[in-house]
């Protein structure tokens, strides 16, 4: 039978050592008795223990020595302290300074066996704590990202070494490809971890309410500002600011966040005051912000400001071998989420996985074993239902013919409305095929 916890008995009297030991070696606990403080101490950094009992007379040194050394070696012990006759204060010391109990003399076996049991059992669940503590870092940060092939372990080894320098970070990659928890991977592995990270897309939101969304303003700003409310900017200090889909930023409100990343300043919307603020930005873009700047709509000066390190996420098919892995996770994840007893795909299901293109990446892949799991009534999964390939990728949609010489705001029009009948007039769909926001698309398709 394995032993229930391990203790570390430090009294100077003999025959109580005898006598407690016996109570609870035959209660399955192992022993270990010493009669000195240093001896105590000693033994303790050498082996450790779970539990340390020890009494606050001690012929070298204090009890509540061997208490706060104890615990400055390893906080998650627990310790008992016995208390003889005048020394009740001691004893109110020992429980301040972060004793589990005590105990006084002569032992009550009773007495001793209940207060053990407990400290073990607070013992037991604290070390469970920091391991499921431990684990759920690793499954947030790096470790949620999945994916062994050679491009994913070069994304991951430079994410471990950039999260913990403060430096802005500039995440490109296709739709789906990962770029949010890349983010909160690095973030996750920052030292910022315990400050908030906040996300703010620059696509989803309109203009000006971006600007005030990010500053903040004071009451009275604008019409309808009745009260002072803070920007993320703010409510992100000390922490992480992910700003999403960044190439589809005003020029005027890249020039504002140039002025917070030069000096770390900003004024909330009609305040005079400058806020200072220590944030560590990680922004996001799906399109060549490079090709952005040579048409003008991105300033180059803020562009070297975000891109002090580039992380270029790779897509799915150029990474193949990540399918099964990633497959599999999203399997467990939600067959248990859907309490299902979905266990495995089918080979020819996997050939599938293999021959698709995952235009919407990962994200694709993940709503496809989604929806698989739903609908199986098997414990293996035999086949997926995949979207059609995009057209124009793969040469087997329809197309559409420009005679030369025609303009441009043209040739634009018809190709989003001929898009846009293709994904039957759903214009986030429309938007991800021609590669831009869905906020351009509004903004272009109201235009025509
Ligand atoms: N490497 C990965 N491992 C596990 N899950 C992933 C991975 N990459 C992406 N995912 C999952 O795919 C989905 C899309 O990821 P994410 O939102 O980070 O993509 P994105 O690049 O930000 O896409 P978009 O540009 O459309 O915003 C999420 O549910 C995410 O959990
Ligand atoms: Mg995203």
């Amino acid at each position: 039978m394995p032993h229930k916890a391990d203790i570390l008995l430090v009294d100077d009297e003999e025959a109580l050592c005898v006598a407690a030991e016996k109570i609870l070696l035959k209660e399955g606990y192992r022993v270990t008795c010493v009669h000195t403080a240093a001896e105590g101490l000693d033994r303790f950094q050498r082996d450790g223990a779970d539990l340390i009992i020890t009494d606050l007379a001690l012929p070298d040194q204090d009890g509540l020595t061997v208490l706060r050394r104890a615990k400055q070696l390893r906080a998650t012990v627990e310790v008992i302290v016995i208390t003889g006759h005048g020394t009740v204060e001691k004893a109110v010391e020992a429980m301040r300074l972060g004793a589990y109990d005590f105990i006084e003399k002569p032992l009550d076996r009773g007495a001793l066996l209940k207060a053990v049991a407990k400290a073990v059992e607070k013992q037991r669940l604290t070390a469970e704590n920091l391991r499921l503590r431990d684990a759920l870092e690793q499954i947030r940060g790096e470790e949620a990202l999945i994916g062994n092939s050679a491009p994913m372990l070069a994304v991951k080894k430079l994410i471990r070494q950039i999260a913990p320098t403060d430096v802005s970070v500039l995440i490109q990659g296709e739709s789906g490809t990962g770029k949010e928890i890349v983010a909160d991977a690095i973030h996750l592995l920052s030292s910022r971890r315990d400050k908030p990270i906040i996300k703010i897309s620059c696509a989803a939101i309109p203009e000006t309410l971006l600007e005030s969304e990010l500053f903040g303003y004071e009451r009275g700003a604008f019409t309808g500002a009745a009260n002072t409310k803070p920007g993320k900017l703010e409510v992100a200090d000390g922490g992480t600011l992910f700003l999403d889909e960044i190439a589809e930023m005003s020029t005027p409100l890249q020039a504002k966040l140039l002025r917070v990343l030069q000096d770390g300043r900003f004024q909330r919307l009609g305040s005079t005051r400058d806020t200072q603020i220590d944030v560590r930005i990680i922004s996001a873009s799906n399109v060549d912000i490079p090709h952005a700047i040579a048409g003008k709509m991105f300033r180059e000066d803020l562009y070297y400001r975000l891109n002090v390190v580039h992380i270029s996420l790779p897509p799915l098919r150029e990474r193949t071998d990540d399918i099964p892995l990633l497959a599999n996770h999203f399997l467990q994840k939600y067959a248990a989420r859907m309490r299902k007893d979905v266990r495995a795909i089918a080979p020819a299901a996997l050939d599938q996985l293999f021959a698709h293109p995952w235009p919407g990446n990962v994200r694709e892949l993940e709503n496809a074993i989604q929806r698989a799991i739903a609908v199986t009534t098997d414990a293996t999964i035999s086949s997926f239902i995949l979207c059609a390939p995009l057209p124009g990728l793969h040469g087997n949609g329809s197309s559409i013919t420009v005679p030369v010489g025609t303009t441009l705001e043209k040739t634009e029009e018809r190709l989003i409305a001929e898009t846009l009948a293709l994904c039957d007039g759903d214009k986030e769909k429309a938007a991800k095929m021609l590669g831009v926001s869905s906020r351009t698309l509004y903004r272009r398709s109201a235009k025509s």
